[in-house]
C-alpha cells in the first residue's frame, strides 16, 4: 500500500477581524518629558528611552541601543519561575515562519508575521487592536533566500516602521495601524528582500535589505522619519573598479576586487539583519553579509579580500561616514555572513576597561572588538571550526585551511552555510558577564559548478546542487542530521570560553532573552522554555505545540512581568532540517506568574496517501526533472522531493494537483499563495521532466523509510566534530 507520511500544506487566510476604532481608547501614556500637545500612543523618543531604565516596556528591537536583550526586570526569577503560566495567545493567521521582535510602548505590542504584515495588540490580554497587510505580491516569496519572514517593526514619536519583502520602507500611525507613507528602497528589478527590523537611530530611520544568495549589490540607508526622505546611503561593494565611486569608501574597497568581478551580479554585502548604535562614541555599527557568488574564483578572479563583504562597519549616524571596519572572512566563499546580532558592552580585558563590540558571526569565531577604534581583541572558536584553523590577533586575518576551498573540488565545511549562529538574537547579562549564544552545529557540502555562469534573478552561488542531489539521492538527511544541530551555549567573552551549554536534538534555533531575574529565556522545536543562567540547568518549559524561532521579550503591564515569544518556524530551515508533526499554526504567547489561560492543541498533519498518477517514466526524463528540481525547487519544496512540512511535500500531493501541475508551474494560479509561476526559466518540456521526477520520488516513497531506517540504524546520527582536527 502507497501510505506515507502525509505532511500537508496549509496557509491560513489571514484573519480578519472586524476592528474597533481603537484609537478613543488609548490608554493614558506615561511619558515623561514629552512636549504638548498630550502624549500620543507609542510616542517614543531620546527622553523616553533615557527614563526607560525600569524595563518595563521594550522600546527598541535589542531591548536598548546597546543590544544587549538583557531585561531588568526580576518579579519572575529562578525560584517562582516554575509558576509560570499562560496569560494569554493569539493566533496570527499565518503558518510560515515568525521571527519577529515585539516592540512594547504604552501597554500595547507591535509585532510583525509573515509576508510583512504588522498587528498591534494588547499587551495584558493579547487582544488584536489592529492589523495592517502591505499586500506583498506573492511571487516576490521567490526571491526571499529565506521565507517570507521579517524580524519587527521600530516604533517612533507615534509612528510603526516596517520594511516589506518586497522592499518598501512603510510608517503607520502607532494608533490605527493606518498608513503615512512608503518608500520603494530597492531596485524593483533586482531581487532585493527586506526581512530585518528597521532601527532609529538620532531620529533617522535606518535600513537594509536581503538577497545576496540571488545576485544584488548591498547598502544601508537612512530616512527621514517624517516623509521618508532619503538621507544617506552606503554601498558595501562597489559597483566597478574605476569608479566614479558613489562615496568615498569605496576606492579603499575596489583595491581588493578584480576587474574581472561579476559586477552584474551585484557581489552581495546585503545588510540584512544586525545595526547596533553607541550615542557616546556616535557611532553606528552595521553587519554586512556574504557574497553574491559565493565561489570567489568565480566572484572576482584574481581578487582579493572583496571589501566589505563578511564585515563590520563603524559608520557616523548623522553621515553615513566609515569611521572603522573590521572583516571577520577575507575573500568570503562560505556564505558566511557578519550580519549576525552584535552587542554592546562594557567588559575588563587583560587588565583594561573596554568598550567592546561582540559578534557570534556565522564563520563559527567569537569575536570581541574594541568598538571605538576596531581593534581586534579576541576571536576564539565557539562551535566546530573546520575552514580556518585560528584567527590571528595582529593581523586580525584567519588561517585559512586549503582543504575549505571548494572553487576546484567538492568541499565538506563546517560551519554550513545556516552559520555557527544564525540571525536568531543572542543575549548579554551584566549579572553574570556571559553572552548566551544560539548555536547550530552543522556541516555543508560545497560543490563547485564548473559550468557556472551568473544568471539574473536566479540563485547565484555558483554551486552543483543537482550533481549533489543526485549524488545522495535516498540519503537527503545525510549531512543534514548530526546528533545535536542546536545548542544553547553560555559564553564567557572575556577567557573565550564556554561556560556551559545545553545541546538539543532538533534543528530549530531560537533566539535568547535574560533577565535579572538571572533566567535564560529560549523556544526550540515545540516549547518554550527558561534556564538558569548561571548554570544551563533547566527550571520550566510548556509544551507550546508549534516550534519557536524567535526571541522573546519581557514588559511590566499594572504590576505583572510578562514574558512574551511569537511561534512559527521557518525561515532558512524553511525547506530542509525540520520534519513538522503538527501544522505550523503561527502564534503570538505570554506568560505570566500564575497564568490561567490554556495552551492552544496543536492540529497535527494529517496522514495522507501517494496519489501520484503512474506516468511512464523514462529514465532520462527523471534525470532532467531532479536536474531542474535542484535548480529551482528545492530550496522550498526540499532536497529530493521530501519537505519539512511547511511547504508541500509534492510526493503527496492530491491527484488535482498532479492533474493542474502545468497550471501550478507554468501558469502560476497559486502565486498569490507564495507558488509562482516558473514559465520565465522553465518550458512545458521542463515542466513534465519536473513532474516526473516528483512522481518518481512519490512511488519509491514506501520503500525509502526502510532503507533510511536501515542506514539510519548503523549511523544514528553523525557527529558534527567528525571532521575533527
Ligand atoms: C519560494 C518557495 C517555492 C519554490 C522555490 C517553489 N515552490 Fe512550489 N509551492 C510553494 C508554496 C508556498 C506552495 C503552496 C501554495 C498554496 O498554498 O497553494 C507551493 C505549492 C506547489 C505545488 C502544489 C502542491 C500541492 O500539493 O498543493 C506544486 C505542484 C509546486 N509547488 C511545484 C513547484 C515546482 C515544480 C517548483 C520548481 C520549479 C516549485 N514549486 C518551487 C513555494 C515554492
Amino acid at each position: 500500500m502507497m501510505i506515507g507520511r502525509f505532511r500537508v500544506w496549509s496557509l491560513l487566510g489571514a484573519l480578519l477581524l472586524g476592528l474597533p476604532a481603537w484609537a478613543d481608547e488609548a490608554p493614558e501614556a506615561d511619558v515623561a518629558g514629552v512636549p504638548a500637545p498630550a502624549p500620543r500612543l507609542g510616542w517614543i523618543d531620546e527622553a523616553r528611552v533615557a527614563a526607560s531604565g525600569d524595563g518595563s516596556e521594550w522600546l527598541l528591537h535589542g531591548a536598548t541601543w546597546n543590544e544587549q536583550r538583557f531585561s531588568p526586570l526580576d518579579q519572575i526569577h529562578r525560584r517562582n519561575v516554575g509558576e509560570l503560566g499562560l496569560a494569554w495567545s493569539q493566533a496570527t493567521g499565518t503558518s510560515r515562519g515568525l521571527e519577529a521582535t515585539p516592540i512594547v510602548v504604552d501597554g500595547v505590542m507591535f509585532a510583525t508575521t509573515s509576508w510583512s504584515r504588522v498587528l498591534a495588540l494588547d499587551a495584558a490580554t493579547g487582544e488584536v487592536l489592529w492589523r495592517y497587510d502591505p499586500k506583498v505580491p506573492g511571487w516576490k516569496a521567490r526571491h526571499a533566500c529565506c521565507d517570507v519572514v521579517n524580524r519587527g517593526v521600530a516604533v517612533w514619536k507615534g509612528r510603526v516602521f516596517v520594511g516589506t519583502i518586497d522592499g518598501r520602507l512603510i510608517a503607520l500611525d502607532a494608533a490605527t495601524g493606518e498608513p503615512i507613507w512608503e518608500v520603494l528602497t530597492v531596485d524593483p528589478e533586482r531581487p532585493y528582500t527586506i526581512t530585518g527590523a528597521p532601527r532609529v537611530v538620532k531620529g533617522r530611520i535606518v535600513i537594509g535589505n536581503g538577497g545576496a544568495d540571488l545576485g544584488v549589490r548591498g547598502y544601508v540607508s537612512a530616512y527621514e522619519p517624517e516623509d521618508g526622505a532619503l538621507v544617506w546611503r552606503f554601498y558595501t561593494v562597489p559597483a566597478s573598479v574605476e569608479g566614479p565611486h558613489e562615496h568615498p569608501e569605496l576606492e579603499l574597497a575596489a583595491r581588493t576586487w578584480s576587474p574581472d568581478s561579476v559586477f552584474e551580479s551585484g557581489l552581495g554585502g546585503t545588510v540584512w539583519d544586525s545595526l547596533a548604535y553607541d550615542p557616546e562614541l556616535d557611532l553606528l555599527y552595521v553587519g554586512v553579509g556574504n557574497s553574491s557568488i559565493y565561489d570567489p574564483q568565480k566572484r572576482s578572479p584574481g581578487g582579493g579580500d572583496n571589501l566589505f563583504l563578511a564585515s563590520i562597519l563603524a559608520l557616523r549616524p548623522d553621515t553615513g561616514r566609515l569611521v572603522w571596519h573590521y572583516q571577520t572572512t577575507p575573500g568570503e566563499a562560505w556564505d558566511y555572513t557578519a550580519t549576525q546580532h552584535m552587542i554592546l558592552a562594557e567588559l575588563e580585558l587583560g587588565g583594561k576597561h573596554r568598550k567592546v563590540l561582540m559578534q557570534a558571526p556565522k564563520n563559527g569565531f567569537f569575536y570581541v572588538l574594541d568598538r571605538a577604534t576596531g581593534e581586534l581583541l579576541k576571536a576564539d572558536k565557539y562551535v566546530f571550526v573546520s575552514w580556518a584553523s585560528h584567527v590571528d590577533l595582529a593581523t586580525g586575518r584567519p588561517a585559512v585551511r586549503s582543504e575549505a576551498r571548494w572553487s576546484q573540488q567538492m568541499a565538506l565545511v563546517a560551519p554550513a552555510v545556516v552559520g555557527g549562529h544564525s540571525w536568531h538574537p543572542m543575549s548579554f547579562s551584566p549579572r553574570t558577564g556571559l553572552v548566551y549564544v544560539p548555536a547550530i552545529e552543522l556541516t555543508y557540502a560545497f560543490r563547485p559548478d564548473p559550468s557556472y555562469r551568473y544568471r539574473r534573478g536566479r540563485w547565484n552561488t555558483a554551486e552543483d546542487t543537482p550533481g549533489l542531489a543526485a549524488e545522495v539521492e535516498g540519503y537527503e538527511d545525510m549531512n543534514l542530521s548530526p546528533c545535536s544541530p542546536t545548542r544553547l551555549l553560555a559564553w564567557d567573552p572575556v577567557t573565550g570560553q564556554e561556560r556551559w551549554s545545553v545541546p538539543f536534538s532538533e534543528a530549530v534555533s531560537a533566539g535568547v532573552l535574560s533577565t535579572a531575574g538571572d533566567l535564560v529565556f529560549y523556544g526550540g522545536a515545540d516549547r518554550f522554555q527558561a534556564f538558569d543562567a548561571r548554570t544551563g540547568v533547566r527550571l520550566w518549559a510548556d509544551d507550546v505545540g508549534t516550534g519557536i524561532m524567535a526571541p522573546a521579550v519581557t514588559y511590566r503591564v499594572a504590576g505583572e512581568q510578562y514574558v512574551a515569544v511569537l511561534a512559527g518556524v521557518g525561515g532558512s530551515l524553511g525547506g530542509h532540517f525540520v520534519r513538522l508533526a503538527d501544522r505550523n499554526e503561527g502564534r503570538i504567547l505570554a506568560w505570566k506568574l500564575g497564568g490561567k489561560a490554556a495552551v492552544p492543541e496543536p492540529a497535527p498533519r494529517p496522514a495522507g496517501v501517494v496519489q501520484a498518477p503512474r506516468l511512464e517514466l523514462e529514465t532520462h526524463t527523471v534525470a532532467r526533472g531532479r536536474e531542474l528540481y535542484h535548480e529551482y525547487c528545492h530550496f522550498c519544496h526540499g532536497m529530493g522531493a521530501k519537505a519539512s512540512g511547511l511547504y508541500p511535500d509534492l510526493r503527496f500531493s492530491s491527484r488535482q494537483t498532479h492533474d493542474q501541475w502545468n497550471d501550478i508551474v507554468l501558469g502560476g494560479i497559486r502565486s498569490a499563495q507564495g507558488m509562482a509561476s516558473f514559465a520565465d526559466v522553465v518550458d512545458a518540456a521542463d515542466a513534465a521532466a519536473l513532474h516526473a521526477y516528483v512522481v518518481s520520488r512519490a512511488l519509491h516513497e514506501p520503500n525509502l523509510p526502510q532503507r533510511l531506517a536501515s542506514w539510519f540504524a548503523r549511523n544514528a546520527c553523525i557527529p558534527a566534530r567528525w571532521l575533527a582536527d
